[in-house]
């Protein structure tokens, strides 16, 4: 895969070599996101991070990983403050935007309007997330942070087995992971979910086709049984024709310590791309289970940070540059990691 200059659109576009690469050089961003380091590499650039939906992390995070790249980041945060809610097309919207930015970041509800935009563009765009369909960078460092708590418990993504829990109908962060996940050997996926919300038979074809054994539950308590990874989702809400049908499977699968401790094997991480429903009728990730150590959704909200990063570097062809203007951090730094 050549990066420089390239659309991010999904994680069709990787190869496992492209995977580890981008994982090579997440790696080498870790001084300049833990504070250690300053770089200038990107002074004068500038992001264009446009999220036509509701976002906290993947917003943030890219227009952080630019910032610590050394770029200037310019966003639009809703439809209703762009021209788009003016009857603006993809199109225009796109080589408007292409001529302020030198990448740019589009979320949106509508399934493949990322890929329109791109083809607009003229600069490189990369998918933030595009109706119930894709969110390629989340897949990423979702991948990235299961191959470091794996290695840290002596294991590998080979052989890996994964329950994935909750909506898998609606769930793009799911969708793109089972893709990347495919391209590892011998996996083991248990699907939990209502038989509504169940994964798509395509993609449990591409995963059969791959090689990897699929189970599929409607049973918490027996699907978590023998997983090294629980990776636990929200009932997308938004996706649903009408709020009351969402609520009817919000809170039917609900992870807590209690049941962590009853039926998981010991050391079984526990993800969930965020953001964690906690709401009563909901609470998908019990709170209760905050304080424990094979908790990794925040360990993945700081790896978002170095992946995002790291397909800036590959992009923008600056790998090999980040280093040449690093100076050392001159200002207090609380130790978060
Ligand atoms: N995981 C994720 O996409 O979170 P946000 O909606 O907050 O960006």
């Amino acid at each position: 895969m050549n990066f420089v200059g390239s659309h991010i659109l999904s994680v069709s576009q990787f190869d496992r070599r492209a995977v580890e690469r981008v994982f090579d050089v997440a790696d080498q961003m870790l001084p300049y996101a833990h504070r250690q380091l300053v770089t200038r590499v990107l002074e004068g650039a500038i992001l264009g991070n446009m999220f036509f939906e509701p976002s906290t992390r993947t917003r943030v995070s890219f227009g952080s990983a630019w910032n610590l790249l050394g770029g200037e980041v310019r966003e639009t945060t809703e439809i209703k403050a762009s021209a788009i809610a003016k009857g603006e097309s993809f199109y225009d919207t796109a080589r408007v935007l292409s001529g302020y930015s030198d990448v740019i970041v589009m979320r949106h509800q509508q399934e493949g309007s990322v890929d329109e935009f791109a083809i607009a563009s003229r600069v490189p765009v990369i998918n933030g997330g595009d109706g119930a369909n894709e969110h390629p960078s989340q897949a990423l460092l979702d991948l990235y942070t299961i191959r470091k708590e794996m290695t840290d418990r002596g294991k590998d993504i080979d052989g890996l087995r994964i329950a994935l829990v909750g909506d898998l109908r609606y769930g793009r962060a799911v969708h793109s992971l089972c893709k990347l996940l495919s391209l590892y050997s011998d996996l083991h996926f248990t699907l939990v979910s209502p038989p509504e919300l169940s994964l798509s038979k395509d993609y449990i074809d591409g995963i059969k086709s791959a090689g990897h054994e699929v189970i599929e539950s409607d049973e918490l308590h027996s699907g978590i049984r023998h997983a090294d990874i629980l990776y636990v989702t929200r009932t997308q809400e938004e996706r649903f024709p009408s709020q009351a049908e969402a609520d009817r499977y919000k809170g039917l699968f609900r992870l807590n310590q209690s049941i962590y401790t009853e039926y998981c094997e010991p050391n079984t991480v526990i993800m969930h791309p965020l953001p964690r429903d906690s709401r009563g009728n909901a609470n998908e990730l019990d709170n209760d289970l905050n304080e424990n150590p094979n908790l990794a959704i925040f360990r993945q909200t700081d790896n978002g940070v170095l992946v995002r990063m790291a397909l800036f570097a590959l992009i923008l062809d600056v790998v090999d540059k980040v280093g040449a203007t690093a100076t050392k951090v001159s200002w207090y730094t609380a130790k978060r990691f």
